[in-house]
Parts: C-alpha cells; structure tokens; sequence
C-alpha cells in the first residue's frame, strides 16, 4: 500500500464547528497569543490559562467529525494513512482514523508543569484547575505546546513526510514553524495536494491546489487518487 501522509491545521476542524486561528472570526481575533498560549501567560495568569483550554475542551464535546474527518478515516482501506495534526481536537480519532500524531498536543490530556511526557486523559466534563495536582502534588496544566516551547513530535513527523509516497495538507494557513517546514521534506515529482478555500502562500510550485473546504475537497480528493495514484 502507498504511504499517504496528511498534515492537518485549524481549517480541518472548522466544518465541525471549532474556529480557526487566523481567519476573519479567528481565535486570535478574540485573544492575544501572548495572554493565553505560552508558557509566561500561565506563569503570569494560570487561572485565565486554564479557563481558556477548559472552554476550548468543553465546546471540543459538542463537536462532531466533518465528511472531511471521515473521508480521511475511509482512505485508510487502501492506502496506509498518517495523519499529522496541528489541531488539539479528538476530531480525527472519533472519525475513525488509527494512525494520528499530534504536534501542538491534546486538548483532552492534562500533564503536570514539570514534565510534559507524562499525560493523563481528561473525561468528559472535567476541567483543570488551579489547585489540581498529580500524585506527587505537581500542578496539571493543559497538554499543549505552547508559543515558545519545545514540539518533540516534529522529529517522528519528518520521518514520515521523508517516507511518504503522497502528501496532503488540508486547512493550514502554514504560518506556524516547524509544522510549516514538512513540506520541505516531501520528495521533489512526488504527488503533494493541498485543499483549502482560500489562498495560501507556499514556495512549493509542484502542489495540486484544491479550492475547496476539508469536506468537499477530500471528496475531490479521493476521486481524484482513484484516477490517478494506485
Ligand atoms: N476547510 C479547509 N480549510 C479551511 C476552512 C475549511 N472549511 N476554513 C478555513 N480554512 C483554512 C484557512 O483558509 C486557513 O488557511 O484553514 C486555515 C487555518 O489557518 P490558521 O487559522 O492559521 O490555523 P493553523 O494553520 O492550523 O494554525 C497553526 O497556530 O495558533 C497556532 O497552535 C495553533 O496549531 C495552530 C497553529
């Protein structure tokens, strides 16, 4: 089976509901980056940091994978997918996808301040507070790389991008390095598709562009791949 490796932003999400980061109705039109996302705002204002994920986490519960989501899950019968994701969402999970990296964390898993390789799973309807600590006393905190931080999965995720035969990206404004770099590691000739409905800048000249939302355009996709790529 070829190796199908599919990078993921805020864009994918955005059909179920969660808002993007960057465009008009962004998250970071509501919020500064600065106030909620890295690690001198939770040392700052832990209180708003942890209010913040505890929101994201509790709309995340009402939210359902999108045709796009499930697409992806689907494509799984013929070709051996990764998914990379930047998203923080379960999204790609519940439709069904078994092989998912996440590079920015999960919004469903807590860890404490001072070692972010220990996680522990956040059930439905619990939050973090101020105050609630692992066995040791340590403070938990979201599992979530923030602005500034170290992202230890983008060394498994270059792999993968080195080894793949096809590389999508769907619904990534590629502002956001190193996630932006993968695709500096997909093979020159090799098939690189990018789905969004709008315009993204990228150097790469060699990339099938397909205008459209993650539902539609994995759709377009996949027929796409069933005509050209066996
Ligand atoms: N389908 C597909 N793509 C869409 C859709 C849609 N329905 N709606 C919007 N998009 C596209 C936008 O055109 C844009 O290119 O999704 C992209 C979203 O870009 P960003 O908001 O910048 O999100 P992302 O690239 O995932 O951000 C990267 O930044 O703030 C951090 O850690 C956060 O992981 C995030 C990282």
């Amino acid at each position: 089976m070829k190796k199908l490796v599919v990078l993921t932003g805020a864009g994918m999400s955005a059909e179920s509901g969660i808002s993007t980061f960057r465009d008009s109705d962004g998250l970071w039109e509501k919020y500064r980056v600065e106030d909620v996302a890295t690690p001198e705002a939770f040392a700052a204002n832990p209180g708003l940091v942890l209010d913040f994920y505890n929101q994201r986490r509790n709309q995340l519960y009402t939210c359902k994978p999108n045709a796009g989501h499930r697409g992806l899950a689907e494509l799984e019968q013929d070709f051996e997918v990764h998914i990379i994701t930047q998203n923080v969402d379960n999204l790609h999970e519940k439709a069904g996808s078994t092989n998912v990296l996440h590079l920015h964390g999960e919004l469903t898993k807590a860890c404490p301040v001072d070692d972010v390789n220990t996680t522990y799973d956040i059930l439905p309807g619990q939050e973090i507070h101020l105050g609630d600590t692992d066995r040791r006393g340590v403070q938990l905190r979201p599992f979530i790389v923030w602005f500034g931080e170290a992202v230890p999965m983008i060394e498994p995720a270059i792999r993968k991008v080195e080894e793949s035969d096809i590389l999508v990206v769907i619904g990534t404004s590629l502002n956001v390095y190193p996630a932006a770099g993968l695709l500096n590691y997909a093979r020159r000739g090799q098939p690189v598709f990018l789905i969004d409905p709008n315009e993204v800048n990228t150097y790469r000249k060699d990339i099938h562009y397909i205008k459209a939302g993650a539902s539609e355009g994995v759709g377009q996709l996949i027929q796409l791949l069933k005509k050209t790529v066996r």
